[in-house]
């Protein structure tokens, strides 16, 4: 069997609050595999961003260990790239430079980065916008910058906390099939934490679904309608059955936990 690039190991994580310990995540275990779409579904407060940070080596877990690659993961690397809904884009350099201030920082081969920028011009469509602030910027395109600057490190896993939440409706959208073109062409693996079932179901093959606090996982899914091989042919799974039945799965499996 071929090694995960993430394993999440029996984590948890307590914060210490005034009324004493407070169990964000409980118990949690997850395998991530290179070409994966994982999406983590759960509703607010239920311990997704904590989880996706102990990934990013933000946080250290209180037992349990999360492992790259079957290393212990002790801290943030560039081989994890992650992506937040604020885009924290440098207001003072254009597009290109943001784009290009990683690399510029570390010792890379300058033809290989021209390359990789050039690609990514085409990739996020923002060829003509190289030379504008991101003020000058939607929302949309603000995060498309986002993630080529975070892809010019060429990550081998992107970390991604609810990327299109702060987007208007049409900026959402389009965001959202940008990222799966995106994952399908560039090979990507992704973690993406969102509280949108529909956004997981657009874009996952895999579906991780936390209850309430303390964060524990009450459903895992695997969806076939979203597998690479499907794409091909212009097929589109928000018209498949099966998207309709697994949406009825999640939102069975968040409502029995209220009860
Ligand atoms: N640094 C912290 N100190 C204390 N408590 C925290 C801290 N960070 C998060 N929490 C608490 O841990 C729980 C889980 O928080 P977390 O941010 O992981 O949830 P989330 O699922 O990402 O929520 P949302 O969907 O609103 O972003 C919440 O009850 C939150 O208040
Ligand atoms: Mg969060």
């Amino acid at each position: 069997m071929t090694e995960a690039l993430v394993s999440v190991r029996n984590v948890s994580v307590d914060y210490t609050v005034q009324t004493g310990k407070l169990n964000a995540v409980e118990n949690i275990s997850i395998e991530i595999y290179a070409g994966d779409f994982v999406a983590l579904l759960g509703p607010s407060g239920c311990g997704k961003t904590t989880l996706l940070n102990v990934i990013a080596g933000y946080h250290e877990p209180t037992s349990g260990q999360a492992l790259l690659r079957g290393k212990p993961i002790r801290g943030p690397g560039r081989e994890r790239g992650v992506i937040f809904q604020r885009t924290n884009l440098y207001p003072w350099l254009n597009v290109k430079d943001n784009i290009l201030f990683g690399p510029k920082l570390g010792s890379y081969d300058e033809l290989e980065i021209q390359e990789s920028y050039d690609h990514l011009m085409d990739v996020i469509g923002l060829r003509n916008y190289q030379k504008n602030y991101p003020f000058e910027l939607s929302g949309g395109m603000q995060q498309r910058v986002a993630i080529a600057r975070t892809l010019i490190q060429k990550p081998d896993i992107l970390l991604m906390d609810e990327p299109f939440g702060a987007l208007d409706a049409v900026n959402r959208d389009s965001l959202q099939t940008f990222m799966r073109d995106l994952w399908y062409e560039e090979k990507l693996t992704v973690f993406m934490v969102t509280h949108d079932i529909d956004e997981a179901l657009m874009l996952a093959n895999r579906v991780i679904v936390m209850g309430q606090r303390p964060g524990q996982i009450i459903k895992r899914m695997e969806l076939v309608f979203n597998h690479k091989t499907l794409r091909d042919s212009g097929y589109i799974p928000e018209l498949d059955p099966a998207f309709m039945t697994a949406k009825r799965e999640i939102l069975e499996a968040l409502q029995s936990e209220k009860a």
